[in-house]
């Protein structure tokens, strides 16, 4: 793997249903982390895509009267749409459907076969066709009113006896323990870390890993009777979405980081290292967990009504607006509560008071007094010098919150920068300078716009819209820019001209 690589990748969509905020959070998420490592000049592979096979969607495609490949077909469409919705920066869109799937993952079977880690038995358990997974005795329960039992999620369960291929996951107990052990960055955060080590501690027992009573789903090879676990062939999708198993796949792999909600961590953190480990192929190094929404205080479901439409967002508040609110509105791996009077909360004093006024006053003053002219700085005084300094002393910390997944930390960062800068405004008064002093008040001014110029490149990532706005009103694209120009003070065009901003943000009464 080439050190300068970067691969980040989001969970595959189930795909029946429609999407909502919740699959748009886990993307646009991703999406921020692969913006910032490709402006960070890391050769980056983001991946998205749709789980299409499975219990659950072939029960979807017969609601709908539908054969179940036309069912995925036209639902993935919706998936992909919403990744040009969202603006989002993926390199390939994987559908498990696809033949190239299908083969890696037959591939992948075999080896664990041939290394001595599936054997044939029969199945007896629990199973829950929502959660796509099984379930021992004592994670269930039973609901008091209508006596169903239920997965921990609440999806209800059935009673399953088929006979079934089983991955000894029980044997890998140990070394996965070891593996954390040794790997101490692998789950993230560490809330979630501590659930997975405890989890496995208590014990593992193999996992059925194919089916028989269905058949949409990837053929067992050499037994056409069985196809394969949902989650072994959904998984393997990290792999051959590279190329897997032409050695090709080893430019960006082991993944940089498999960002997932908490919902899925344990498929992630235990299956998919020990599938990996038992085909002796190296595990990724980092699961990041999120949190999940719920909408105005209630949990978010089909049943309640209470879907959030994406679009329906962009379309009354803007996308970046909702970029930004997803991910700075809570802590990133922390639940959250998406309601209306948040977001506009968050548009009226973080967007239109902090960041929009800014760049405003600022580009308005140089347009109309000074022909929208810049000259280059003639002298840094002792009292500029914390605002000047400032990008340069954040770009550390902003790099290692990437690293880590502090998405919140990196904005609260750039806001601090925001209010540093509004604060330096109001203390040199530019508009008084430019009565008193005006070579001093082309001095405060070009600092302001080269402030605001690097404001923009850590936005970017975040707000690529509002970002490249900002940036083409001084002359400037993100195309010709990176991180690199963070601790640059010469990429200003002095021959351009400032334009007149128009109002970036409105607020909400
Ligand atoms: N197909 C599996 C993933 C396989 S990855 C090899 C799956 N799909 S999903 O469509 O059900 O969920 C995808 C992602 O959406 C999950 O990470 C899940 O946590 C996220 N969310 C679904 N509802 C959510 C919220 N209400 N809030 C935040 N994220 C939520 O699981």
């Amino acid at each position: 793997m080439n050190n300068n690589s970067f691969f980040v990748t989001t969970p595959i969509y189930y795909v029946n249903d429609a999407p909502h905020i919740g699959h748009a959070y886990t993307s646009i998420a991703c999406d921020v982390i692969a913006r910032f490592n490709r402006l960070n000049k890391k050769k980056t592979f983001f991946l998205t895509g749709t789980d299409e096979h499975g219990l659950k969607i072939e029960q979807a495609a017969k609601k709908k009267n539908m054969e179940t490949k036309i069912f995925v077909d036209e639902m993935s469409i919706h998936f992909k749409k919403l990744t040009k919705d969202l603006n989002i920066s993926n390199d390939f869109f994987i559908r498990t459907t696809d033949e190239h799937h299908k083969n890696a993952s037959q591939h992948i079977w075999n080896i664990l076969k041939k290394n001595n880690q599936i054997y044939l038995d029969k199945y007896r358990g629990w199973y829950s066709i929502g959660d796509e997974a099984y379930f021992n005795d004592d994670e269930i329960i039973t609901d008091e009113k209508t006596k169903k039992r239920l997965a921990p999620s609440g999806n209800e369960v059935q009673w399953v006896e088929e006979e079934s291929y089983f991955f000894k996951l029980s044997k890998w107990q140990d070394k996965l323990l070891d593996f954390y052990k040794k790997n101490p960055n692998f789950i993230g955060p560490d809330s979630r870390k501590n659930e997975v080590i405890s989890f496995v501690k208590n014990g593992l027992n193999d996992l059925s890993i194919s089916r028989t009573t269905f058949s949409w789903g990837i053929e067992v090879p050499d037994d056409k009777k069985h196809v394969m676990y949902v989650w072994l062939d959904a998984l393997i999708n990290y792999l051959s979405a590279i190329g897997y198993p032409d050695k090709k796949y080893k430019k960006f792999w082991p993944a940089d980081v498999h960002i997932v909600g908490k919902d899925i961590i344990r498929f992630h953190a235990i299956y998919w290292p020990a599938f990996l480990l038992a085909a002796e192929i190296e595990p990724p190094k980092r699961i990041f967990a999120h949190g999940w929404w719920t909408n105005e205080g209630k949990k978010i479901s089909k049943s309640l009504g209470n879907i959030i439409d994406p679009n329906e967002i962009i379309k009354e508040y803007g996308l970046d607006t909702l970029r930004f609110f997803l991910l700075r509105e809570v802590p990133f791996g922390n639940d959250g509560d998406f309601s209306k009077k948040s977001l506009q909360r968050r548009i009226n004093n973080d967007l239109a008071n902090d960041l929009g006024n800014l760049v405003q006053r600022v580009l308005t003053i140089i347009n109309k007094n000074l022909d929208g002219k810049l000259n280059k700085i003639k002298q840094i005084k002792e009292n500029d010098k914390k605002l000047y300094e400032y990008p340069k002393e954040i770009l550390k910390k902003i790099e290692i919150n990437y690293e880590k997944q502090e998405l919140h930390k990196v904005i609260e960062s750039i806001w601090k920068l925001i209010s540093e800068a509004n604060k330096y405004v109001d203390e040199n008064a530019p508009w008084q300078l430019l009565k008193d002093d005006k070579e001093r008040a082309g001095d405060v001014l070009n600092i302001l716009v080269l402030i605001i110029a690097k404001i923009a490149i850590f936005l970017a990532p975040i707000m690529p819209n509002i970002s490249e706005n900002i940036l083409n009103k001084i002359g400037l694209s993100i195309k010709k820019l990176s991180m690199k120009d963070i601790s640059n003070d010469n990429f200003l065009n002095m021959s351009y001209k400032i334009k007149k901003p128009e109002i970036i943000f409105q607020k909400i009464e």
